[in-house]
């Protein structure tokens, strides 16, 4: 199987030495990369900042590349807004605090309107509050067959490379609990449940 996998931070530029970002490190995209290999299948990954910067210039390429593709692991931390214009000059501290922001697109729910029957989407959700709920309605707005879902707090982050609490989620709402996993093992597990996913499998519930 083809398997899209984008991992890691999106930057958004305000000038020529400034950008917005977020504290994503990659880690689930490299070892999601390195379990769908393992399975033997083929792997096009698209590795945030580096091989594109922006939401927007992220959401142009997932739109090439995703028609090619049988499963789409969406684990890239995208910035969810941008500064109204990017300065090409280097802006002044004083003029920082009247920097304007306008909300990014979101790629998932985009992408789905040009999504193939029999495609499979895999997301993740980083929820402060109301976990399982918000995980939901996500994964029915983002037209996903799984999500992931997991708990953000000041002191209690996911980034990096560390075991994390999980909740795994169907589009029939069953949630699988997952404590303590490392990313490694969580990534070999998607990998195996997109398979089921793209052959048509039903969720058991
Ligand atoms: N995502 C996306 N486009 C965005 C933001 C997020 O495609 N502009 C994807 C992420 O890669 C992830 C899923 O959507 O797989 C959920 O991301 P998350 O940050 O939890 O949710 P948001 O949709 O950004 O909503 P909010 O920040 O309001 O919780």
């Amino acid at each position: 199987m083809r398997f899209l996998i984008v991992s890691g931070p999106t930057r958004e530029p305000i000038d020529p030495v400034r950008y917005l970002s977020n504290y994503s490190t990659g880690t689930m995209g490299r070892y999601l990369v390195e379990a769908a290999k393992a399975r033997r299948h083929q792997v096009d990954w698209v590795e945030c900042p580096q091989t594109v910067e922006t939401a927007r210039d992220l959401l142009r390429e997932l739109k090439r590349r995703l028609p090619k593709n049988d499963v789409l692991i969406m684990a890239a931390a995208v910035c969810d807004a941008r500064p109204v214009a990017v300065s090409s000059q280097k802006i002044k501290k004083e003029k920082l605090s009247t920097l304007r922001l306008i909300k990014n697109p979101d790629i998932l729910q985009e992408l789905s309107k040009s999504k193939k029957k029999g495609q499979v989407f895999i997301g993740f959700a980083l929820e402060s509050g109301n976990l399982l709920k918000n995980g939901y309605e996500k994964l029915r707005r983002k037209m996903l067959g799984l999500i992931v879902v997991q708990k953000v707090v000041k002191n209690n982050t996911p980034f990096g490379d560390k075991l994390i609490d999980a909740f795994l989620v169907d589009v029939c709402g069953c949630v699988e609990p997952l404590k303590k996993i490392s990313k490694k093992k969580l990534a070999r597990l998607l990998i195996q449940r997109a398979e089921v996913l793209a052959r048509g499998v039903s969720p058991r519930c």
